[in-house]
């Protein structure tokens, strides 16, 4: 019995007989020819029946297979450079074509389908090659977060998806009904992960979290999974070090194991080699004289409308990328408004009206990818602020009593995946970026 082999193993192959257990992606007749592309989860292949090498059943079994039936293929491979396919460069001579079960009319055809119905069927749609290579750089980005932060003195911590109380704006949380008390689903780790920097030093959770937002966007979901560092006896100077290590290292890693994809993506990977350290770093007053400047050098009167932004606003999806735009590589805009940032935020020494805040703009105008910033260390600024936000003390008091007990400077971030995905894959909207996306009116499949 030849081995079965996985189509991204091919190219050690040339000259053996191989089964490869896949799907039918396309097929094209040409009579006593029929060339099949089969796909088997790692790659796509293409794979040819002739006639007269084949048994008459065979045969006729690759005449007869249709679009995304599953079936089980033998053949011998060989080197074809104009051979499509991903690797592409390799072909099976078919010997035997066993279908396993014969698909349905199948809906996703070659044409065009709009995007509704594209997400009405993403159950399906993610065997399309374009969302499947997407989300083998999902998955790299992942698997190259975890092993920035392991490797780097971060203790993976997981923290709670239910939870009393709000972290970020409170307008955005999902309630739900906790044996008759009221619970949301988290919208962060970082309250968590703030005490357990004081058992581990360095932490980062990583789940999915939560946001009840209301607005369509192409970069807003209501479930995302965010990776969030937290380090002790760290400021915001620190915190933006570790953010370009980890982000470079991230898109490095992307850049080695899945050019293939991006190629396929048609990413321009020339954008993405230079993210090296260091990247520029803005204080928020310098972001809004350059979108002032950017703003008067424009002339059409809706784009300058939408530039429009008083000190003290936070910055909005145009304003993030006029300014990203200055900028080959990401961009830090430090020091906001404490006005337009969590109660959290450590207050600016000798400026109290901005905070320690940071957030890290991508280029091509993707916008926040990270925020984050120096939280506060100090008891008294920490209930002076909850008091300012109105939110109940009890709540929080077990986060008060971190400045109680060994309280220190710390600092950390949260990374959104989707929005690191869509960047790193150039892609238009965030809905591709999931499996299966959750945004306003949608929570199906
Ligand atoms: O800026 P955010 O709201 O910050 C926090 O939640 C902090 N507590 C994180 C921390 O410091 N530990 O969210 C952080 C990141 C954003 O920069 C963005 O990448 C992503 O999470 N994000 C979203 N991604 C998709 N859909 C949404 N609705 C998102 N909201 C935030
Ligand atoms: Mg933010």
């Amino acid at each position: 019995m030849p081995p079965v082999v996985a189509i991204e193993k091919i190219a050690s192959y040339v000259g053996q007989e191989v089964t490869i257990r896949g799907w039918l992606y396309s097929k094209t007749d040409k009579g006593r020819l029929q060339f099949l592309q089969v796909r088997d989860g790692t790659g796509i292949v293409q794979a040819v029946a002739f006639q007269k090498e084949l048994a008459a059943g065979a045969f006729e079994a690759a005449q007869k297979v249709r679009q995304e039936s599953s079936l089980i293929i033998t053949g011998t491979v060989r080197v074809d450079t104009r051979a499509p396919g991903f690797p592409g460069g390799y072909e099976v001579g078919l010997s035997d074509v066993q279908i396993v079960q014969l698909a349905d009319e199948y809906p996703i055809s070659p044409k065009e389908h709009g995007i509704d119905f594209l997400m009405d069927n993403r159950h399906l749609w993610l065997r399309s090659s374009r969302q499947w290579a997407i989300l083998r750089v999902r998955a790299t980005i992942i698997r190259a977060t975890r092993d920035w932060l392991d490797g780097n003195g971060f203790l993976g911590v997981d923290t709670p998806i239910l939870t009393p109380s709000a972290c970020e704006d409170s307008t955005t949380l999902f309630a739900t009904d906790y044996f008759g008390q009221p619970a949301y689903l988290t919208q962060s780790g970082q309250l968590y992960n703030e005490a357990n920097i004081a058992s581990f030093g360095r932490v980062y959770c990583f789940g999915p979290t939560f946001r009840a937002e209301k607005s369509k966007t192409r970069r807003h979901l209501t479930e995302f999974w965010m990776v969030e560092p937290e380090v002790a006896f760290c400021d915001l100077a620190g915190i933006m070090e570790i953010e370009e290590q980890f982000i470079s290292s991230i898109v490095q890693a992307v850049l080695r194991e899945r050019s293939q994809e991006l190629a396929l993506l048609g990413r321009d990977v020339a954008r993405l080699e230079t993210i090296v350290p260091p990247f520029p770093r803005i204080s928020y007053d310098d972001a809004l004289d350059l979108v002032a400047q950017i703003r008067a050098e424009t002339a059409d009167p809706e784009a300058r409308s939408l530039l429009e932004l008083p000190w003290g606003s936070d910055l909005g999806s145009p304003h993030e990328t006029a300014i990203a735009e200055h900028f080959e590589k990401p961009v830090f805009v430090h020091h906001y408004p404490s006005q337009c940032k969590a109660f959290y935020m450590e207050p600016t020494p000798g400026r109290p009206e901005v905070c320690e805040s940071v957030d890290l703009l991508a280029p091509e105008g993707h916008g926040e990818i990270i925020g984050g910033g120096q939280r506060m260390s100090r008891v008294e600024d920490l209930e002076a602020a909850i008091e300012r936000v109105g939110v109940p003390r009890e709540a929080y008091a077990w986060y008060l009593d971190l400045r109680r007990f060994g309280s220190t400077p710390h600092a950390g971030f949260g990374m959104g995946i989707e929005r690191a995905v869509r960047w790193v894959c150039g892609l238009e909207h965030i809905r591709e970026t999931i499996p299966y996306a959750r945004t306003l009116g949608r929570i199906y499949p």
